[in-house]
């Protein structure tokens, strides 16, 4: 038990380190400058200097913001710290979609955080889907290395024509190279971001077993720090991306959070090794032949059953298949506004 512990310790050095020391270069933008309320706004409550915002769920609503612009091709990241004890039953996103502008072949680029119940730590996923592919999930779960709602972390999404990262401080934790096959599959429509906290009593922790404590509530997530890099478009224009948007993406395919480091990779292997718990690409029940996209790392593999999951996970059955079936669209209803899974 104490060497595992110790193991443990030295693998959060190891991350903490490669996050402290390369840090990106970014420039930070006010919540106005970049972002607008999407729902339950009386619960969206900017700081004295709008530069962070935060936003509650209580029993009336969640609520949520979107960003101005929608971009073609961009990074979007966030300091973000989640709410503390009792949160099961809580869904706190962070997430690109156009899932408003086309509807039946939407993309989208996700972290997802699950609240747990008091004395259990948050989990999170992260997913993509490409023109309206919401019957092929592509999710990956995992634990994380530190408690989030005790201090900011940065989660960040990249994406490019050629790839996507999704990054936790400075360490990528899983990225997803574009090749011929995924054709339509690689999102490659103009995107918002948006950041939403909702009620997901139905699903979020162990599968719906623990609803939404309101006794707790108000339950607040904050942002700080907030970055969007990228090539704002209208999502119908007719005027080719490619000449006006080519500087920001040589911008965005050059900067520092577009290239993994020998040590940066080093980090992510690490991570995925001991805090992933479930992959798609180990679910062979689920895709017999592996999605075009997935890289099979053998040692990473052989802690999975064919289920994807882990082979001595005990506790993580929870979310099950669920997500399978499901597909996230926007529901705007009258006076009160809900992001809903269908
Ligand atoms: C950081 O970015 C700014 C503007 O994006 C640039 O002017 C500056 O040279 C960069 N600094 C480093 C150390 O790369
Ligand atoms: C995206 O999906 C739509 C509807 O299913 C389909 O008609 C279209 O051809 C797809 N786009 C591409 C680029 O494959």
């Amino acid at each position: 038990m104490d060497c595992c512990l110790s193991s443990l310790l030295l693998l959060c050095l190891l991350l903490f380190c490669v996050g402290n020391n390369e840090a990106f270069n970014l420039s930070t933008i006010s919540f106005d400058e970049g972002y607008t309320p999407l729902f339950g706004d009386g619960n969206l409550v900017r700081s004295p200097n709008g530069r962070s915002v935060r936003l509650l769920l209580d029993r009336f609503t969640g609520s949520g913001f979107i960003s101005k612009k929608m971009y073609k091709y961009g990074f979007f990241s966030a300091s973000i710290k989640l709410p503390s004890d009792y949160t099961a039953g809580i869904c706190v996103a962070f997430y690109t979609s156009n899932a408003n502008v086309f509807e039946k072949r939407h993309d989208e680029l996700d972290f997802e955080f699950l609240g747990n119940i008091e004395g259990k730590p948050w989990r999170f996923q992260t997913n993509l889907y490409g023109n309206g592919s919401t019957s092929r999930g592509r999710e990956e779960r995992y634990r994380l290395w530190f408690d989030p709602s005790k201090e900011f972390h940065r989660y960040s999404i990249l994406w490019t024509k050629y790839k996507i990262i999704f990054y936790i401080d400075n360490i990528p934790i899983r990225e997803v190279l574009r090749n011929n096959a995924m054709g339509s599959e690689y999102p490659s429509k103009p995107m918002s971001l948006y950041a939403t906290i909702w009620d997901a009593s139905n699903w979020a922790t162990s599968g719906g077993k623990y609803k939404v404590n309101y006794k707790y509530s108000p339950f607040a997530s904050e942002y700080k720090d907030l970055v969007l890099d990228g090539c704002s478009v209208d999502p119908i224009q007719r005027i080719p991306t490619a000449f006006t948007c080519s500087e920001s993406n040589f911008h965005l395919e050059t900067a520092d959070y577009s290239i993994i480091t020998l040590k940066q990779r080093l980090a992510m292997q690490k991570f995925r090794q001991h805090y992933m718990y479930y992959s798609y690409c180990y679910d062979t029940l689920r895709y017999s032949v592996p999605p075009s996209e997935c890289v099979i790392d053998s040692a990473e593999k052989e802690r999975f059953k064919d289920t994807g999951r882990l082979k001595f996970g005990g506790s993580h059955q929870s979310h099950k298949r669920r997500s399978r079936r499901r597909s996230r669209t926007y529901v705007a209803s009258g006076n009160d506004n809900h992001i809903m899974w269908s």
